[in-house]
């Protein structure tokens, strides 16, 4: 999806995400999840969670998306939505907080639900101390975050 360069607002990212989710996989937990990214050139990438009878294969709507986006040579974005159907908003789980603070930064997190709560966190609130990158510079590791990586 392109919107643009112009920053997409907070509900159309929320409305994506809720789009996703309704093409979620999520036969054994039946907890279904969108997400939706965006990218610093207005694209909106989306993602839900596909769960696999061998259990542990299962990956996360976040995940989905930020491979999507990867895979496509996005390499900046400005935020991330994230929906479920939870009275208490679901925020991403550990995982998913490292990728989220290694292929996106200290992005702002957009959590919602089906009623219309949301709340916004820092990926720097959520992931704190975080290990990353660039504690293997020193041995020399390539920083692949660029797009020509
Ligand atoms: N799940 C997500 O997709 N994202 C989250 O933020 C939390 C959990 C999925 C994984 C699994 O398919 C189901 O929700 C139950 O854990």
């Amino acid at each position: 999806m392109n919107d643009s360069s112009a920053e997409t607002s907070e509900q159309r990212l929320v409305e994506a995400a809720k789009e996703a989710r309704s093409c979620a996989l999520a036969r054994y937990s039946n907890f279904h999840v969108g997400t939706a990214l965006e990218s610093d050139d207005g694209n909106i990438y989306t993602g839900c969670n596909i769960e696999s009878a061998a259990y542990e294969l299962t990956m996360c709507a976040e995940r989905v998306t930020i491979w999507k986006a990867l895979s496509e040579g996005a390499r900046r974005f400005r935020r991330i939505a994230v929906v479920a159907d939870t009275e208490r908003l679901t925020p991403p789980c550990g995982a998913c907080r490292q990728l989220i603070w290694e292929f996106c930064g200290d992005i702002p997190v957009v959590l919602a639900n089906l009623r219309g709560d949301t709340e916004t966190l820092q990926m720097s609130d959520l992931l704190p101390r975080p290990f990353d990158a660039q504690f293997l510079e020193e041995t020399g590791a390539d920083d692949e975050t660029t797009p020509e990586g």
